[in-house]
C-alpha cells in the first residue's frame, strides 16, 4: 500500500444519468458524470482531481498530437448480485500501463493516482455501472504528452486521465476474420507489447480493407515470415485444436499481454485443457481444419471479453466453424462472466472491491 494522495473532488451540479437508457448502451459512446485528471510537471505528479466530465482545452502544438506519445488501458467494473461495485484485475492493467509508459519514454503513474483515483472515481459514479448481463462500466485510463513544442523529444509534461463509459458488448455477434498477410501490426523490437495509441491507428487501413471484403476484423501474422498468428483486431486469439488450446507466446514482444488472455489461460488449465503458448502457423491451422479436427477459435480482450470467431478467410479458403459443437469456449465465457457478475465465487482474487 502506498500513501494516499490528496485527490480533490468537484461534483457535477446535475447528473446526466437519468437521460441514459441503461438497457441499450453501444460501446464507448456514453460517459459518466466525472473524470479524473492529474498533471506531470517538473518531475512530479500534481493537481490530481476528480471533476465533472468536460472537454479539454489543448494547444495546437501539443506534442502528443504530433508524435503520438499517448498510451491507454481498458478495464471493466461490474456489480455483484447485491449491487456492490468491483473492478476486474485492475492491478494487472496498472502494471501494464507503466510498462507501456516506459516503452514510450513517459513517466510512470503512481499507484495512489492510478488505483486510488480509479477507485474514488468509480465509487462516485457507481450508479452508472450497468447490471445487465454482458454489460459493464468500461474504464479508460490514458496518458499523453502535453509540451507545446514541435521538436521531436520526450515531453517534460504529461496529463493522466481516467474516463468511464457504461457499455454493452463490443462485438455482439460471432465474428468473421480475415487472415492478413500483407500489412503487419508489430515487429520484434517495436511497440507491439505496449498499449500505445498509434498501434490502433496503424491497424485501421488493414481493418478497413478487410471490412470491404465483408469481414469484421483481421488476424495479424508475424512481420518476418507472415505465417505465424499474432493477435486479432483488438483482441488476443486462442485456437482450440482437439483438446489443446494454443495461443501465441509473448517472447517476441509483438503482442499485447492481455489480462483477459492470462485469465483465460488459468481457467482453461483449471478445466483440464492443455494450454500451449507457442508459435502457431497458418499452415498448421489450415491442416487441422482440412483434417476435420475439432476447432474452436476465439478472441479475448477487456472490450471484447470472449468473442467467438465463426469464420477465418485465408487466401481463397473460407474456414467456417460450427459453433453449435463448441464446448470449451462457451464454458470459459460463462465462467469469466459469472465471476465478473458475482454469480460464482471469485477463487482467484480477480475482483477488486471498490
Ligand atoms: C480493450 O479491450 O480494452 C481495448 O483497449 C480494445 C479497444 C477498445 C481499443
Amino acid at each position: 500500500m502506498t500513501a494516499a494522495m490528496d485527490i480533490s473532488v468537484t461534483k457535477t451540479g446535475r447528473s446526466r444519468l437519468p437521460e441514459l437508457d441503461m438497457n441499450n448502451l453501444p460501446f464507448g459512446k456514453n460517459f459518466t458524470d466525472h473524470m479524473l485528471v492529474a498533471d506531470y510537471e517538473n518531475g512530479e505528479w500534481k493537481n490530481a482531481a476528480i471533476v465533472p466530465y468536460q472537454p479539454l482545452q489543448l494547444s495546437p502544438s501539443l506534442a502528443a498530437l504530433h508524435y503520438g506519445q499517448a498510451i491507454f488501458e481498458g478495464i471493466k467494473a461490474y456489480k455483484d448480485r447485491e449491487g456492490h461495485p468491483f473492478i476486474f484485475r485492475p492491478y494487472d492493467n496498472f502494471k501494464r500501463f507503466n510498462i507501456s509508459a516506459e516503452r514510450m519514454q513517459m513517466p510512470a503513474v503512481p499507484e495512489e493516482i492510478f488505483m486510488d483515483g480509479m477507485r474514488q472515481l468509480i465509487a462516485l459514479d457507481q450508479a452508472w455501472i450497468p447490471m445487465k448481463e454482458d454489460y459493464s462500466l468500461y474504464i479508460r485510463p490514458f496518458m499523453f504528452s502535453t509540451d507545446e513544442l514541435i521538436g521531436v523529444r520526450p515531453s517534460d509534461t504529461y496529463k493522466f486521465m481516467i474516463i468511464l463509459s457504461p457499455c454493452g458488448p463490443y462485438y455482439a455477434e460471432p465474428m468473421r476474420i480475415f487472415v492478413e498477410e500483407h500489412y503487419v501490426r508489430a515487429v520484434p523490437g517495436g511497440v507491439g507489447y505496449a498499449k500505445a495509441a498509434g498501434n490502433y491507428g496503424a491497424a485501421m487501413l488493414a481493418t478497413a480493407e478487410a471490412k470491404k471484403k465483408g469481414y469484421d476484423q483481421v488476424l495479424w501474422m508475424d512481420a518476418i515470415e507472415h505465417r505465424y498468428v499474432q493477435e486479432c483486431g483488438t483482441m488476443n486469439v486462442f485456437f482450440i485444436i482437439g483438446n489443446t488450446a494454443i495461443t501465441p507466446g509473448l517472447e517476441q514482444g509483438t503482442i499485447l499481454e492481455g489480462v483477459t488472455r492470462m485469465s483465460v489461460i488459468s481457467m482453461l488449465k483449471e478445466m483440464g485443457v492443455k494450454v500451449e503458448e507457442r508459435d502457431l502457423s497458418i499452415d498448421e491451422i489450415v491442416a487441422a481444419y482440412n483434417a476435420g479436427e475439432h476447432m474452436e477459435v476465439f478472441g479475448t480482450g477487456t472490450a471484447a471479453t470472449i468473442s467467438p470467431i465463426k469464420e477465418l478467410g485465408y487466401k481463397d479458403l473460407s474456414m467456417k466453424f460450427d459453433l453449435s459443437k463448441w464446448k470449451i469456449a462457451p464454458a470459459v465465457k460463462k465462467t469469466i462472466t459469472d465471476i465478473r457478475e458475482g454469480r460464482i465465487p471469485d477463487t482467484h482474487g480477480w475482483m477488486y472491491a471498490v
